[in-house]
């Protein structure tokens, strides 16, 4: 397997990064970028190729991931929509941006593959969304599928607007995370503990939080219950989050996000 990433930042260094740590079936790893610091970065840590223009990072190459910011696209694709051929799997993990729009800049009939992944793939606990157009075989899929597992899970979508809905959860998602991380270190401090302890406390609270449930067979809403005796200090704190609608909060929020998504597709690739 030979891969081309356009693109040499924080996501394709992720998943480059865990191509090499989980021993993936991979021949040949070429990057794109015109950044010469970026392409030594990376020719430092990993034995991969690196060009300077993404017309000669995806010569020969069996699949191409897209993986620079949405209004650097365009120009890649001007670039190498004319190069790329009817045997070559295109990957984008470009955020907001459609296979159909893609499509319409390639002179071939690629397969496309959309994805959107999450930062925590840097740590191979990253989960990513997939949709693949009918056009896609079962191989393609499956050589996508294999791509992104090393960085974490992957879940199929069987419609490519549902991409928006997954960009505002688990795309953006770490970042609401780490905010609830913030608020509780924040709160911690102002009630008497010391910042570095409430940084810990809240941080690994999150980390043994989010651990249990994905190692337990019991729903969140149910290790919630365990944590929540009546009369006591969580019925408390839970009192005051539901009296403050965090969970219309979050709705609103999370829908927020899809639609900005939705906006960005509709503005991306306008050239
Ligand atoms: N970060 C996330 O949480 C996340 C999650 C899911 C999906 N994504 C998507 O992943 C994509 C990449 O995000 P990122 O965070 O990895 O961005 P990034 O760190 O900025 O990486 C993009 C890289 O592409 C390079 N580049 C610019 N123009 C180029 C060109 N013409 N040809 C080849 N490379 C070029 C950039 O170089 P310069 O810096 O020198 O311009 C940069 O090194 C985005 O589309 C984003 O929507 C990101």
């Amino acid at each position: 397997m030979r891969i081309a990433f356009i693109g040499g930042g924080n996501m394709a260094t992720a998943l480059i990064s865990s191509l090499f740590a989980s021993r993936h079936n991979v021949d040949r790893i070429q990057v794109a970028d015109p950044g010469a610091a970026a392409r030594e970065r990376l020719q430092r840590r990993w034995p991969v190729h690196c060009f300077e223009n993404a017309a000669d990072a995806i010569r020969d190459m069996d699949a191409i991931v897209l993986a620079v910011k949405p209004q650097v696209l365009p120009e890649v694709l001007d670039e190498i929509g004319d190069l790329v051929t009817n045997e070559q799997l295109v990957i984008s993990i470009v955020a907001g941006i459609h296979t159909s729009q893609i499509a319409a800049k390639l002179k071939s009939n690629s397969p496309i593959v959309r994805t959107m992944p999450n930062t925590p793939a840097l740590i191979g606990l990253g989960i990513t969304g997939m949709y693949a157009p009918i056009t896609c075989n079962l191989a393609q899929r499956e050589l996508t599928q294999n791509l992104m597992e090393s960085a974490g899970e992957v879940v199929w979508l069987e419609r490519e607007n549902l991409l928006d809905v997954v960009t505002a959860v688990s795309g953006s998602g770490p970042a609401y995370f780490c905010y609830l991380v913030e608020c509780l270190r924040n709160a911690g401090t102002r009630l008497g503990l010391p910042a570095d302890v409430a940084a810990r406390l809240a941080l690994y609270t999150a980390y043994g939080a989010s651990s249990m449930a994905v190692r337990s067979d019991a729903d969140v809403t149910e290790l919630r219950a365990r944590v929540t005796t009546k009369g006591g200090t969580t019925q408390a704190a839970m009192d005051i989050l539901e009296a403050g609608h965090f969970a219309e909060l979050v709705d609103s929020a999370i829908a927020a996000a899809t639609k900005r998504g939705e906006e960005l597709s509709e503005e991306g690739l306008q050239t």
